[in-house]
């Protein structure tokens, strides 16, 4: 067998980034955790010892740090100076929490996420699941501060709008239910948009709940929507105006009986939002960076987190929109079309 060297080449370089990524995944989390991206940020072009003094932190740690995110391309170096800065661009993603793009909540998801990589293995043999409640806690915060500047980004302004009329619906005052809430960001960005409306997020997760009540009572609405611990097929209440899925859907056991449920707790000129990760129906067409991040994450999260409940039907991060018609359908709903989409979400509207 003939080894091509240039394609040997190609690949160990690609093999090389990748290898280089791994370790980096855990610095972008600590430069976020100790504040050194946004500390450099504020200071602009600084000597190690000048970001270690702003940060109360250790030199020699820092040289090394900034030494590394300059070889990745996450900060810049002036060899002249011997300074490092954050570029508009960098700055922008890494250190601004408010930007759409900001990215180290999605580092820490990963880093989080391999911390389960022996009990994944040992799934694999099993073909048991992993719960999501079995993670890592730095998962269930990371994937709060993952999303939330997405959905800050597009939910009010143009995912709800996409919907047949929800938004005229939401101003008036509705009744909305956000299902497999998490940490509750959307139900508080829905709840902060539409003051009329009154909404409750369930999640099965207990500590997310907390989480998303503190949430709430610091964004000044805990009398305004409520958080209660209950699963996506015995959630309670009925004539829900919306119901909102963000990214759970294919996290679920039995995501068939879960569109049942919401199918009975709609009002009957209701809507049923779904989002999920962007995917196209055929493989061949997800085998992309976005499919890549989206297809690993789902092996060791959401493949297991689904195979950890009854049915275990485990559609995987990537079902995309034919496979999530057919669940939908068969749940007892008549009308299911994409609203919306972007690079990472598509967004869809289901009616009964
Ligand atoms: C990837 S997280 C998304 C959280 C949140 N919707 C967001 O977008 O930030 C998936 C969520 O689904 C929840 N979940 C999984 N299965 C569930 C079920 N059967 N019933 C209710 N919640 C569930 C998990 O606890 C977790 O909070």
């Amino acid at each position: 067998m003939a080894i091509d060297p240039d394609k040997l080449n190609e690949f160990l370089g690609r093999a090389i980034v990748d290898f280089g990524a791994t370790f980096h995944a855990a610095l972008v989390v600590i430069g976020e955790k100790l504040g050194l991206y946004k500390a450099l940020a504020e200071a602009g072009p600084s000597t190690p010892a000048e970001l270690a003094k702003r940060t109360s932190t250790d030199e020699r740690y820092v040289r090394e740090w900034l030494a590394a995110q300059a070889a990745g391309g996450y900060v810049t170096y002036d060899r002249e100076g011997g300074r490092y800065s954050l570029s508009e661009e960098q700055a922008f993603t890494l250190a601004d929490e408010n930007s759409p793009a900001y990215l180290p909540g999605a580092f820490l998801v990963a880093t989080a996420a391999l911390k389960a990589q022996d009990k994944i293995a040992d799934a694999f043999r099993s073909g048991k699941g992993v719960g999501w409640h079995e993670h890592d806690p730095d998962l269930f915060r990371g994937t709060e501060r993952f999303f939330r500047p997405n959905y800050a980004a597009h939910l009010v302004s143009s995912w709800i709008p996409s919907l047949e009329g929800v938004k005229e619906k939401l101003e008036r005052g509705a009744r909305v239910a956000d299902v497999g809430c998490g940490f509750g960001s959307s139900t508080i960005l829905m709840a902060q948009a539409y003051p009329k409306s009154s909404l409750v997020g369930f999640d099965y997760h207990g500590p997310s709940i907390e989480a998303a009540r503190a949430a709430a009572e610091r964004a000044g609405l805990s009398g305004r929507v409520k958080f209660e611990v209950a699963k996506a097929k015995d959630y309670p209440g009925k004539d829900y105006d919306l119901v909102a899925f963000f990214d759970c859907l294919h996290d679920m056991g039995d995501p068939e009986g879960a569109a049942a449920h919401v199918r009975e707790t709609l009002s009957s000129n209701g809507t049923w939002m779904i989002v999920e990760p962007f995917a196209n129906d055929r493989i061949e067409d997800n085998l992309n960076p976005v499919g890549r991040a989206f297809y690993s994450a789902s092996t060791l999260i959401c493949t297991p987190a689904s195979k950890s409940q009854e049915v275990g039907l485990a559609l995987g991060a990537q079902a995309g929109e034919k496979r999530l018609r057919d669940v939908v359908t068969r749940g007892g709903f008549s009308r299911f079309r994409r609203a919306a989409e972007t690079p990472f979400n598509l967004v869809f509207e289901a009616r009964p």
